[in-house]
């Protein structure tokens, strides 16, 4: 068995910040760091995903701590006519590190398929990014019993091929999202979240080096008063944060709920 991964605790701000109020929600998770000593110090790595708009001045903000800064998306190719998008080597330039692909309010609000989140996917890591692709089922999936199986396909249909099986597994972060729990206040029991984590792990192949490095985060509704118990669970190995993220104190919160 391999040691588990660092936890990273991400933050999804999503379609919320201005320069105003985006720039000073970095300023105050950069104060924190700053002077965050010791055990006052979160054991996990941290990553806020700004709007694009912001993404350049939220890292030159966050430029001298250490959270680190992500796109929510990016295009499958490099460059091109593509009006309105964004290419993984722009997200990097602009002090990005990480890419999420694959978000179920992208795959279903722009129709995005397994596939394409695939070619994402690889986008990002041609970059020199860190891929974080999304998976979860829908509340009705959920209701089915069908968890497990719409997350194999998920799996074999998004993850750029041989992830974690290649060198620079570590570049890959899967990001356990089930749909129904995304801003709803809603989770699925603790148990039920472990059995789901484990069943990832054993697709990744587990027992390997490779398939144990990479991260696996929980995503639905975590926030200050649930980040304990979730973060503790085995094969959980971070969290991304929508609604609280947005919120430094909630934020700052959940990173330091990592075991
Ligand atoms: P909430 O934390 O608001 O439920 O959002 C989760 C999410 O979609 C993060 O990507």
């Amino acid at each position: 068995m391999t040691d588990p991964p660092r936890p990273l605790v991400a933050g999804n701000w999503k379609m919320n910040g201005l320069g105003g109020d985006g720039l000073a929600l970095a300023a105050d998770l950069a104060r924190r760091a700053a002077s965050a000593k010791g055990e006052e110090s979160p054991a996990c790595d941290l990553l806020v995903c700004p709007p694009a708009t912001l993404l350049w001045r939220v890292a030159e903000a966050l430029g001298q701590s250490p959270i680190a800064v992500g796109g929510q998306d990016c295009h499958a190719d490099a460059k091109g006519a593509h009006t309105g998008d964004i290419g993984a080597e722009m997200l990097k330039d602009a002090g990005a590190t990480y890419a999420i692909v694959g978000h179920s309010e992208r795959r279903a609000g722009h129709s995005e398929t397994d596939a394409l989140v695939r070619a994402k996917a690889e986008a990002a890591l041609g970059a020199g990014l860190c891929a974080i692709v999304c998976i979860g089922e829908t509340e009705a999936q959920y209701g089915a019993g069908e968890t497990l199986g719409v997350l194999e396909k998920q799996l074999a249909g998004s993850l750029p091929k041989g992830p974690g099986i290649a060198p620079g597994a570590a570049k890959v972060v899967i990001a356990y999202e089930p749909i129904w729990a995304i801003g709803t206040g809603l989770t699925p029991s603790l148990d039920e979240i472990a059995r789901v984590h484990a069943h990832i792990r054993g697709i990744l192949g587990g027992a390997s080096a490779e398939g144990g490095s990479i991260r696996i985060l929980y995503g639905g509704s975590v926030n200050a008063a649930n980040a304990a118990e979730i973060l503790a669970l085995e094969e959980v190995n971070g969290a991304l944060v929508g609604g609280a993220s947005l919120h430094a104190d909630d934020f700052w919160s959940i990173a330091r709920s990592c075991p």
